[in-house]
């Protein structure tokens, strides 16, 4: 046993020397001599969390980022004692950790190093606030690339950057501006064909530096609490991505209409223009679902009240619209006007629930009601509390969904923007600053949010939107990525972000399309629906000062390219569906930068623009004015050109041909992609065939469509309909198999099968093993047949 005495005694003659270490189970504890413990846990083969305390004291562990089901277990664990390290094996790495130094070292199993400390794990006391600065220094590997990081507004590869993590309220950021409004300190290492990641959870302001104050070193830091890191190994970006989603959390599966298409703007009010908003979508036949009630709905802006004159009877409009496929989502935000015959207000000051300065006075801020104080998310009474304030929204007048706004918490007219620092909350339990809570404040809100909207909408699924987020946040909602510009740099911007975001375990992201600050001409709001109708949530916003953002804002000729592509997204319906499932089941992020689908081809490693969408569709946004087409990069693979048809060979740039009505759309070989009917909402038209496109290819490809009653959670209990289909192409042959789980009956009976790129022309039709008729299955020698939905094998012969 080591005591105080001691360190004294040694100084800082040998820092970090190990001097006492300790087994317990998957947990390994390493004692220096100046009063740092290492403690390592081994999640999995591939995942460990490494954790140092000083002064030989843990703070109690607490974190709001990581999943209850986690899943823990590994196959393999051996612990030595070496003479100048311990290690730690597992059947995927083995971790080195330097006696001297404390230094650790992780090398797979063929003796590649993946992760080095540099100076490793050290701290500087910080006088003014107490406990550390945290601080972590890795060597950055030769040819070392970085990816994740949240919403950051950069290249897609952050090497040779710095970047800071501070959920902050950015009207009209700019390009490598930053923080911007979410916290999501994991990155992505990829270095010799193999890849890791750290998630740095520590939810005090933190920075990354990628190889950027020195050429050589990769580091982390944090202006308090601990040195708190998980380590994912590989070798695939898929696997660490799938990994620490699996650590922090994939939502349930949402509501289909979330998937369709909404229209948003501060503020469409009062009912009438609403009303008119939305037959406008009917009466032009573009497809919508989902109209959205800014802050202009409130009575003076106090949230959970309603503007009488503005909405006399928001039951009977919500009622109205919805018979008309419209699901209303209104606006939430955290600030709470001071009023004292505001019930709201009442409620909390009774209660206790709002903020206090260090002090004792509570935490004042100006938001759009004037001066209001704001509750305190992370005390779980408030949450509770706030979810029951849904009640009346939700349960009663009928709304679908809410999102939260400006809980970064975003407060105006003081430099800081935000709550001040000495601000105190509860969190859970573990009494801190606004310096520790900051980054989660929103967090914790919106999971206030999403319980009640649970509550309230069941057996239905909630919907619930945020602006701020911390890991984890994609456990209890969609995100958008705040207030942009409509420019075409933005329309780039919100590319990467999607791209970024979906990397870093969150997926159920979109931006304001069309962009919120100023306006869009014609062309930049078609390029820009062209590109959002592919990101996972797809919404057009945009605030109120600069004219309108409707489809039918820009002319006949815009209205019928943005009525196209808001189609397509909806003929898309059960491919996207099926991505939501791969990201819930799987922690599969819904769409991938081209670095994620091919990490060993280096032409990846710095593209920022193309990307796939869902497994098998590969987009690329036009980005710049005047464009007859772009040059892009298609990854290795053969690819369809969706409006030619014409078959491409990865693994070369090309230029590709994109008037104003089409955007660079690739189709993966043997991919069979499911297709619903256009419809005005989900929900409108019963399915009576399931379309399947089928792309061709000589070798094999396996195809998934997901389906479910589109809400509800039945499918929690097995009724879900999951078909999975295996492609196997000859030069004169076709045979498609299907394997199907789960006991949910779907509304259609057959399904049509459209063939694209087949090389031959039908001649034999085995269904099942039979030899069947062409009029059977419809086959009218256009290349289309259409089969009873049971089918388990059709197999095609060419003439
Ligand atoms: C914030 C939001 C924006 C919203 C506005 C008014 O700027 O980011 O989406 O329209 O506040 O509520």
């Amino acid at each position: 046993m080591i005591t105080n005495t001691d360190i004294k005694k040694t100084g800082n003659q040998f820092p970090n020397r190990i001097v006492e270490f300790k087994e317990e189970g998957d947990k390994f504890y390493f004692t220096t001599n100046n009063g740092v413990i290492l403690e390592v846990t081994i999640l999995r083969d591939s995942a460990m969390r490494f954790r140092y305390a000083t002064e030989f004291v843990f703070e109690d562990d607490f974190s709001y980022a990581i999943d209850d089901d986690v899943s823990l277990g590994y196959n393999l664990l051996e612990f030595k004692e070496e003479i100048p390290y311990f290690t730690i094996t597992t059947s995927k790495i083995k971790v080195f950790i330097d006696k001297e130094s404390l230094k650790v070292t992780i090398e797979d199993l063929k003796g590649l190093i993946i992760n080095e400390d540099e100076v490793g794990f050290h701290w500087e006391e910080n006088y003014d606030f107490g406990g550390n600065t945290v601080k972590m220094s890795k060597i950055t590997q030769t040819g070392e690339n970085f990816y994740g990081m949240g919403d950051k507004a950069s290249h897609i590869n952050l090497k040779g950057k710095k970047v800071s993590n501070w959920v902050t309220d950015s009207y009209a950021y700019g390009k490598d501006q930053e923080p911007l409004y979410k916290t999501i300190p994991f990155y992505v290492g990829l270095h010799n064909e193999v890849a890791y990641g750290i998630f740095f959870d520590n939810s005090f302001g933190s920075y990354f530096d990628f190889a950027h104050e020195r050429r050589n070193t990769t580091s982390f830091w944090a202006d308090g609490g601990e040195m708190n890191y998980y380590f994912f190994y590989g070798p695939k970006i898929e696997q660490v991505v799938e990994a620490y989603t699996d650590l922090t959390g994939v939502p349930e599966l949402p509501p289909l209409w979330a998937l369709g298409f909404h229209q948003s703007k501060w503020s469409y009010y009062p009912e009438k223009q609403v009303k008119k908003i939305a037959s406008t979508f009917r009466k032009l036949q573009i497809p919508c679902d989902a109209i959205y009630l800014d802050i202009d709905y409130m009575q003076g802006f106090r949230c959970f009240t309603w503007d009488n004159r503005r909405f006399p009877n928001p039951k009977k409009m919500v009622d109205e619209l919805y018979k008309e496929g419209f699901k209303t989502v209104t606006m939430i935000d955290p600030g709470i006007k001071i009023d004292r015959d505001y019930w709201v207000y009442q409620q909390a000051m009774d209660n206790d629930f709002f903020c206090k300065r260090a002090d004792g006075p509570h935490f004042k801020g100006k938001v759009w009601p004037g001066d209001c104080k704001f509750p305190d998310f992370t005390n779980p009474e408030v949450r509770e509390w706030w979810s029951g304030l849904y009640k009346e929204m939700i349960a009663d007048i009928g709304v679908h969904g809410v999102w939260n706004d400006m809980n970064e918490p975003a407060v105006m007219e003081v430099p800081t923007k935000t709550a001040n620092l000495d601000v105190r909350h509860d969190y859970d339990g573990h009494p801190c600053s606004h310096r520790k809570a900051h980054n989660i404040y929103g967090m914790q809100m919106v999971r206030a949010t999403f319980d009640g909207l649970k509550k309230f909408t069941f057996p239905k699924r909630p919907f619930v939107l945020t602006r701020a987020a911390y890991s984890g946040t994609q456990r209890y909602c969609a995100t958008w990525t705040g207030d942009n510009v409509a420019t075409w740099e933005h329309l780039w911007i919100s590319n990467v972000q999607m791209q970024r975001m979906s990397m870093s375990g969150y997926s159920f992201v979109g931006c304001d399309i069309g962009g919120f600050a100023e306006q869009p001409n014609g062309e930049l709001f078609a390029r820009w629906v062209q590109l959002g109708v592919f990101h996972p949530f797809c919404r057009v916003h945009s605030s109120g000062d600069h004219g309108d953002q409707e489809p039918w804002s820009f002319g006949e000729e815009i209205t019928d390219i943005v009525r196209k592509y808001i189609e397509l997204r909806y003929e898309l319906l059960p491919y996207l569906y099926t991505a939501f499932y791969r990201y819930v089941k799987e922690g599969v992020p819904m769409i991938k930068s081209l670095v994620y689908y091919d990490q060993e081809d280096t032409q990846t490693h710095f593209r920022t623009d193309e990307f796939l969408f869902g497994d098998q569709i590969l987009v690329c946004p036009v980005q710049e004015p005047n464009a007859k087409g772009r040059r892009m990069y298609l990854p290795k693979g053969k690819w369809y050109n969706f409006f030619t048809e014409e078959l491409v060979e990865g693994g070369v740039e090309k230029f590709v041909e994109a008037d104003l009505d089409k955007i660079p759309l690739f189709i993966k070989e043997g991919a069979i992609i499911p297709k619903y009917p256009v419809q005005q909402y989900v929900g409108e038209k019963e399915i009576e065939t399931l379309v399947v496109d089928v792309y061709f290819k000589e070798g094999t490809e396996v195809s998934m469509v997901y389906e479910d009653q589109m809400d509800g959670y039945d499918y929690k209990k097995g009724r879900f309909s999951l078909r999975k289909f295996r492609l196997k192409g000859k030069s004169n042959e076709l045979i498609i198999q299907q394997y199907k789980d789960g006991s949910f009956i779907t509304s259609y009976k057959t399904i049509k099968m459209r063939f694209h790129g087949l090389p031959f022309k039908i001649g034999i039709i085995e269904l099942d093993n039979e030899k069947v008729n062409y009029e059977t299955v419809n086959y009218y020698g256009d290349n289309s047949i259409e089969i009873s939905k049971d089918f388990t094998e059709i197999h095609l012969v060419g003439i």
